[in-house]
């Protein structure tokens, strides 16, 4: 039985790689970062034109994206695309944060099939959404605050 499934999962994964890149079927396989997180301090939640939802949660600290996490209703290549973002995104400032875009993942993903390069696009969709998210409750608690010492 375990023979008759791996040799599956041989056949399927052989197919993916015509199609796909190593790093693409590697993270929609083992998605990096993926589960929801309580306490966060940004969060985007974005659903492409093709129906399927992305979110994003944000912890920052100094400024600075100290944990990331992501989840998804979408494809394979929307799984692969979210766990991406969130490894390219960890660790960076939030101005380098909102420069990642949908190219920056598709070359990070070894590239997409056409049909599929939304996909990259939902995850830097999400990521925005998220970072503006933080942005605007940092701003409003700041209004908040000097509206308090005013
Ligand atoms: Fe919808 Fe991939 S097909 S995000």
């Amino acid at each position: 039985m375990d023979d008759k499934f791996d040799e599956l999962q041989e056949l399927i994964l052989s197919d993916a790689r015509k199609v796909f890149s190593e790093t693409v079927i590697d993270h929609a396989m083992n998605p990096r970062n993926l589960g929801e997180m309580d306490d966060a301090d940004g969060f985007g939640k974005v659903t492409g034109p093709c129906g399927d939802t992305m979110k994003i949660w944000l912890k920052i600290k100094n400024n600075t994206i100290s944990d990331i996490h992501f989840m998804t209703d979408g494809c394979g290549t929307s799984i692969a695309s979210g766990s991406m973002i969130t490894e390219l995104a960890a660790g960076k400032n939030i101005t380098e944060a909102e420069k990642i875009r949908q190219q920056d993942v598709l070359k990070a993903l070894g590239g997409l099939p056409l049909d599929s390069i939304h996909c990259a696009l939902l995850a830097a969709n999400t990521l925005q959404a998220a970072i503006r998210d933080y942005s605007t409750a940092k701003t409003y608690s700041k209004r908040k605050a000097s509206r308090k010492e005013g």
